[in-house]
């Protein structure tokens, strides 16, 4: 049981709020309607605390104090705006600043209005911020137009509300465990606006994280130019370079899990030009030095009880082969393989499927969403550490 704080504002998607009501209020939460006079237009405030089961005139400022999460759904553009940047002129606006914990919103505009430069400056402060969204999503809106800019169905919003609130919940599998996780790929430079990079995205670490805290872990995040948002509730330490990375692992060797899903460089250069190097017509050769590898020097310094997990991205045939021997090389206990000659899934793409490699055998993880493949390590994490 959770207590919701849930604005609706200004749109015809309001009247799909009443639904979103009903389920909050069916699976035990405790939902506190704040409705905009914008949103009145749609749909009545008595409506949502008649079906929240509340009466309008109880004082709401105690609730926008201990609300475990703010949802606000329908978020139009003007609102989403005020959010991005502080204002608060109205319960709704005053609410979001005055609360401290988690916010899902479910943006539903016309298209032109979410594709708007102005809207996505906005949209990328809020998520910068931790705010979670939900949707919007492509289909034809009330005027007629057909884009992405619909709001997220009720039950999804529901379901993510859901994950949400586990990811702040303290008891789970990994609860009073540290886990360490890297995410994303280094990028080595070669003067000062330069670089040798990859194009890992860091989705899988991130995901990852995610799923950790989702059991309750304390969970650190090493980002190495992750190119989408780190959760809220995870400590993030930016690691951009290999150096960086490897100096914040190894401060942190003593987790209880450490999980290396960052695509290190293997090597960088070994003088990078402190300015921008002007070019002169002439051939640059660039010397490379090998970079520490950060999982075999994990593995080096293992202590007992201690899950370490490498991944292997391998390239063709034999590659379940080359990752196998790379756990027993690098001294992990799990490494998970994945085949980077498909382009469906790994790199920068939303799926992966992998073969979980451990001492005692394989599992196969079929195509899934990068959630439920770090659900699927994480078990084997899970099983790993009950053993002791
Ligand atoms: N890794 C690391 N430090 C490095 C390079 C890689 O910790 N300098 C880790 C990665 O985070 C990953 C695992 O090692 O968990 C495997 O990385 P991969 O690039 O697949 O293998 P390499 O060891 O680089 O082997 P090769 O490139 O020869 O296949």
């Amino acid at each position: 049981m959770a207590r919701v704080l849930l604005g609706v504002t200004g749109g015809i998607a309001a009247y799909k709020a009443c639904t979103l009501v009903r389920l909050l209020v069916r699976a035990g939460h405790e939902v506190t309607p704040l409705v905009t006079a914008g949103a009145e237009r749609f749909v009545s405030a008595e409506t949502f605390h008649a079906l929240a089961r509340r009466s309008p005139e109880r004082d709401a400022y105690p609730h926008l104090e201990r609300a475990d999460v703010l949802v606000i759904a329908p978020l139009t553009a003007n609102t989403l705006a005020r959010l991005a940047h502080g204002l608060a002129d109205d319960v709704l606006t005053e609410a979001a600043l005055a609360h401290r914990g988690p916010v899902l919103v479910a943006p539903a505009m016309n298209p032109r209005m979410w594709e708007h430069p102005a809207t996505q400056a906005n949209v990328a402060l809020l998520r910068a911020r931790g705010v979670e969204l939900v949707g919007p999503v492509e289909g034809e809106l009330a005027e007629g137009d057909v884009g992405v800019g619909r709001m997220a169905e009720p039950e999804e919003i529901a379901a993510r509300l859901e994950e949400l609130l586990a990811a702040g919940r303290p008891e789970g599998a990994l609860a009073g465990r540290t886990v360490l996780v890297s995410a994303g790929g280094t990028r080595e430079p070669i003067d000062a606006v330069r670089f040798i990079g990859n194009r890992s995205s860091g989705r899988m670490g991130v995901a990852l994280a995610v799923e950790a805290l989702a059991r309750g872990a304390d969970v650190t995040l090493l980002g190495a130019n992750l190119s989408v948002p780190a959760p809220s509730g995870v400590r993030l330490v930016e690691t951009p370079t290999a150096a960086e990375l490897e100096r914040e692992a190894l401060a942190r060797a003593d987790a209880d899990v450490v999980v290396m899903a960052a695509a290190v460089a293997d090597y960088r250069p070994v003088a990078p030009c402190e300015d921008k190097r002007s070019k002169d017509g002439q051939p640059w050769t660039l010397e490379l030095e090998p970079t520490t590898d950060v999982l075999a020097a994990l593995g080096a310094q293992k202590r007992k009880g201690q899950v370490l997990v490498g991944f292997a991205a391998e390239h063709g045939p034999g590659g379940l082969e080359r990752a196998r021997e790379k756990a027993v090389r690098k001294g992990a206990d799990l490494v998970v393989f994945n085949d980077v000659a498909r382009p469906d899934i790994g790199f920068d793409a939303e799926e992966n499927e992998v073969v979980i490699l451990s001492r005692s055998g394989e599992r196969a993880v079929p195509k899934a969403r990068k959630r439920e493949v770090a659900a699927a390590i994480l078990d084997e994490v899970e099983r790993l550490l009950s053993e002791g």
